[in-house]
């Protein structure tokens, strides 16, 4: 494990263009590999997560060319040759390894259910192994795939592909990554699937279905996906990840004088809710962001500029939760730098992230000095506006803690020792270069 210590640092000056966005990343290959036409994928993420998804997709009988320019950090490009919409093959020894990626865990079953005849196991890391995959089984029975998860919920999960058979479905959890296995697996089922979602998530899987010219129609937060024999998708071009910029955006709030223009970044609306929720705490966001609501097919790509000023608490709920779901814990570190009460309800989901977000964010920013309670669906952080003390924090293999306390680290009073800090090449690996770029 590395240990990397982060010392008070800056004001973050400069500008940054952010890494490829995971989510669109693992649905643009996933996708291109349903397809029978080959896809380019313009601006793949190459990280650990996505190259598992590459992985997979290599093992079903995918082709994958990746291409890119030989200076450091350049865009990858990828090829993919697909196999079609019922054409995956069994992988060599029935595994396929998801690594650390919930995403493909909840995505890749969808399409493997509706291949009669094929069967597959599916298991990951550690952290993949204390993950819930019951929020996919349910439905996917339903359907009639053959789905077996151990004791009905974890991982190894078992899949044997048959036709599969139109559902109307409520989704239990506000979840991204449900939703897209249900409208994944409607398209390949007889008959029409119907979908109610009780709060929006990130809309990546519905914009995809449309740019591949699948029949879908959504009316309020119900959509339904029509049966398809193939799919048409064009090139996708994958946007800068808001999520990740979260992290250098959450540094230019806290650390005084800041102001960064963050290039290339995915402006859809379902993900951009953590910039609103800093402007309310008192940072200067500009930016040409989607309108809440919109229904497109291309995802917007755009350029933000962020300023430092001082913080002030905000409540995040149930509306928002969904929209935010990854920049969370980075509102419970601004809330510690921030006057007054910052509460964050409505979010037992971050139990169930690549660690117990709730408790890591609780007992990590409680260690380096922050006032901070776990409220059981949520916390509640007691600020006065000035800095955190600083100290260690473990990132407990998660790349999204890992980069929280670096940049908790350059806001801090003594600096932070990040454990663990390799985790952050799940989604990020030229985190470090960039946040020191944005130093100098
Ligand atoms: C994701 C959806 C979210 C998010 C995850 C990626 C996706 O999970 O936390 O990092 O790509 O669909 P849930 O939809 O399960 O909340």
């Amino acid at each position: 494990m590395t240990s990397v210590r982060f010392e008070p640092a800056g004001p973050l000056r400069g500008s940054l263009r952010p890494p490829p966005d995971k989510s669109i990343s693992h649905r643009a290959a996933l996708f291109a590999a349903m397809c029978d036409e080959p896809v380019t994928v313009r601006n793949y993420l190459d990280s650990q997560d996505t190259r598992s998804t590459v992985a997979a997709l290599l093992s079903l009988g995918a082709a994958v060319e990746e291409s890119r320019a030989a200076d450091p950090g350049a865009r990858c490009d990828l090829l993919v040759r697909g196999v079609g919409l019922h054409g995956a093959l069994e992988a060599t020894g029935g595994r396929l390894d998801v690594g650390n990626s919930g995403t493909l865990l909840r995505l890749l079953p969808a399409w493997l259910a509706g291949q009669a005849g094929g069967e597959w196991s599916l298991d990951g890391d550690e952290s993949i192994r204390r993950r819930p995959v019951d929020r996919v089984v349910e439905p996917l029975a339903r359907m009639g795939a053959g789905v077996q998860a151990r004791e009905g919920r974890f991982t190894p999960l078992l899949v044997r592909g048959t036709e599969l058979q139109g559902i109307e479905y409520e989704l239990p959890v506000a979840s991204a990554q449900v939703k897209s296995c249900v409208l994944i697996a409607g398209m390949l089922a007889d008959g029409s699937t119907t979908l109610i979602e009780g709060s929006q998530s990130r809309d990546h899987t519905e914009r995809i279905l449309r740019r591949s010219r699948v029949p879908f129609e959504r009316v309020g937060r119900s959509t339904t996906v029509a049966s398809v024999d193939e799919l048409e998708l064009d090139e996708v071009v994958v946007p800068g990840d808001p999520s990740s910029a979260a992290f250098m955006v959450a540094a230019a709030c806290l650390v005084p004088g800041s102001r960064i223009v963050i290039e290339g970044v995915g402006l859809n609306w379902t993900r951009t809710a953590f910039l609103q929720i800093a402007q309310r705490m008192g940072a200067v966001v500009l930016g040409d962001l989607e309108p809440p609501g919109t229904e497109a097919d291309d995802e917007p790509i755009g350029e933000i500029d962020v300023a430092w000023g001082p913080l002030e608490a905000t409540e995040v709920g149930a509306e928002e939760v969904p929209l935010a779901i990854d920049e969370l814990t980075l509102v419970g570190l601004m809330g510690a730098f921030a006057e007054g009460e910052t509460v964050v309800r409505d979010a037992s989901e971050l139990r169930h992230k690549e660690s117990d977000r709730i408790a890591a964010v609780v007992e990590g920013l409680r260690a380096l000095g922050a006032d901070i309670e776990d409220s059981g669906d949520g916390f509640v952080v007691r600020g006065d506006g000035t800095p955190l003390r600083g100290g260690t924090l473990d990132a407990r293999g998660d790349h999204r803690l890992a980069m929280l306390g670096a940049i908790a680290g350059l806001a801090s009073r003594e600096g932070v020792e990040v454990v663990g800090m390799e985790a952050a090449a799940v989604s990020y690996p030229e985190f470090e270069q960039d946040l020191a770029a944005l130093l100098r």
